[in-house]
């Protein structure tokens, strides 16, 4: 399997959950990893981490709703590093409100900058150093990517954006040596669903998960690395969202009721 070693990384959401666990998976190989999120000390905690495992590792704090900390972000790596080989598009932002239950409706514009805003405007200033590296753009979306979930539907347009941009991006660079790779995580265990959005635009403040029934962000994480080494297409993190997929193309009612079942259930 391919190896990261010596690599030159960029990767958003870094200071929790997945992200966090990614970088720490990825110091292990001595990587040379750029570390994005908001949180400055939780991000330069992570990086201190990596370094101790044996990665150069710099953190640089921005928000990807941002188009120009965007462009800042790619221009403080390529600085750092010399070159760009993988592009890791993580960070991401969540919901938890039926629509009829919304009274900020801002969260919607909020939802498709982080999650797909972000992730268009950092491939556009990256993709020359990704084409000179026939490098790796792997974006983090979700099993909210593919189907319709309840409770999430600014979430899962945003997702679903992700698909729509990444796909033809891809075709885009036949030839070129740059691999797209999506992954579809299932529920994880994370701090997205204690920050997620509820119907007045807060945050939950606490995880409506049934957090020992999910997989862990540490699972993950190595899921998601495993795919990008391999140059995958396209992963999907369970096995129901595995069958789902072909399911849904018979019986999509069938899948409406197994996603609300799940939100419903927490797991
Ligand atoms: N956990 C799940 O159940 C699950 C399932 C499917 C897909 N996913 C996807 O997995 C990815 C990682 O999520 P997670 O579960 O690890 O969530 P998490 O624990 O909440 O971590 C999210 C990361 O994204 C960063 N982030 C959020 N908004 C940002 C912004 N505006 N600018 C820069 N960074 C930002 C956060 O850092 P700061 O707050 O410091 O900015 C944090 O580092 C997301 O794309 C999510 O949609 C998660």
């Amino acid at each position: 399997m391919a190896s990261f070693v010596g690599q030159a990384i960029l990767l958003t959401g870094a200071s929790a959950g997945i992200g966090r666990e990614m970088a720490l998976q990825l110091a292990r190989e001595r990587t040379r990893l750029a570390l994005a999120a908001r949180n400055a000390a939780a991000l330069s905690e992570v990086a201190v981490l990596c370094r101790e495992r044996g990665a150069d590792a710099i953190a640089i704090p921005g928000d990807v709703g941002v188009e120009a900390d965007c462009r800042r972000l790619v221009e403080r790596a390529l600085e750092a590093f010399g070159r760009l080989d993988v592009l890791l598009l993580n960070a991401g932002q969540d919901m938890w409100a039926r629509l009829d239950q919304i009274t900020d409706s801002s969260l919607f514009e909020r939802l498709m900058r982080v999650n797909y805003l972000g992730c268009a405007w950092l491939a556009h200033a990256a993709l020359p150093a990704l084409v000179k590296a026939k490098g790796r753009i792997v974006v983090v979306s979700s099993l909210a990517g593919l189907t319709g979930v309840p409770t999430r539907t600014g979430y899962c347009a945003s997702k679903h954006a992700l698909h729509g941009f990444f796909d033809a991006l891809r075709v885009e660079l036949a030839g070129t040596g740059v691999s797209v790779t999506i992954v579809c995580p299932d529920f994880v265990v994370s701090e997205i669903h204690r920050r997620a959005v509820g119907p007045d635009g807060q945050p939950l403040g606490e995880s409506p998960m049934q957090e020992g029934k999910i997989m862990s962000a540490a699972a993950c994480a190595a899921r998601i690395l495993a795919a990008a080494r391999a140059r995958r297409r396209l992963v999907l993190l369970s096995w129901r969202g595995k069958l789902g997929r072909w399911v849904r193309m018979f019986a999509p009612g069938l899948i409406d009721r197994i996603a609300a079942r799940a939100v419903a259930r927490g797991h």
